[in-house]
């Protein structure tokens, strides 16, 4: 499946924009993040736009989150290495790899920045570390962001919260013509 078929895929089955622009912005994350390990940019790529698939269906059974994604994505015949990216973000002994590792991260960063965007008139243009790192310590701005998830990068996948933010920032200006942002 290319990137193109693949969004149209995602939005299919997103019922709210706003999961589907969450979907696209965890992409541009893990886009930047698969460059930065030298990993597989399309299977990175397709990790981070599926992730949250299922989320408006499953918002009412979350012991369904993910599990239902992954039933979709194997009726459609995707590579068992993204679906287990997928079930990973929600389920701890998914996490064997470094592509499903960096999805939970990717998830949490993605969610920060694109808070952050969203209250700048120019959106992701320009958007600097340093601003981003301030918003990550004001526990009230974005409090549904898992902040531990985005401290704890260095432990899980080896590089900094700086690195992430600065690849995260990288990842979201790549895909924001396709998410307005
Ligand atoms: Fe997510």
């Amino acid at each position: 499946m290319d990137i193109t078929e693949a969004r149209e895929f995602a939005r299919s089955k997103c019922e709210k924009d706003t999961t589907y622009r969450h979907l696209v912005s965890v992409e541009g994350v893990m886009r930047a993040l698969s460059r930065r390990f030298g990993e597989n940019e399309e299977t990175w790529a397709l990790t981070g736009l599926f992730h949250d698939l299922d989320q408006d269906i499953t918002d009412s059974d979350p012991s369904r989150h993910a599990l239902q994604a992954a039933e979709w994505l194997r009726e459609v015949a995707v590579d068992e290495l993204v679906i287990n990216g997928v079930l990973a973000h929600n389920f701890e002994e998914n996490r064997t790899d470094l592509m499903s590792k960096a999805i939970v991260h990717a998830d949490a960063v993605a969610g920060l920045l694109v808070a952050t965007a969203l209250v700048r008139p120019e959106k992701s243009a320009g958007m600097k570390v340093s601003s981003v790192r301030k918003k990550l310590k004001e526990k009230a701005f974005a409090p549904g962001v898992n902040r531990d998830e985005i401290n704890d990068v260095e432990d899980s996948i080896g590089i900094s919260v700086e690195d992430l933010v600065a690849l995260g920032i990288e990842g979201l200006q790549q895909v924001a013509p396709e998410i307005d942002l």
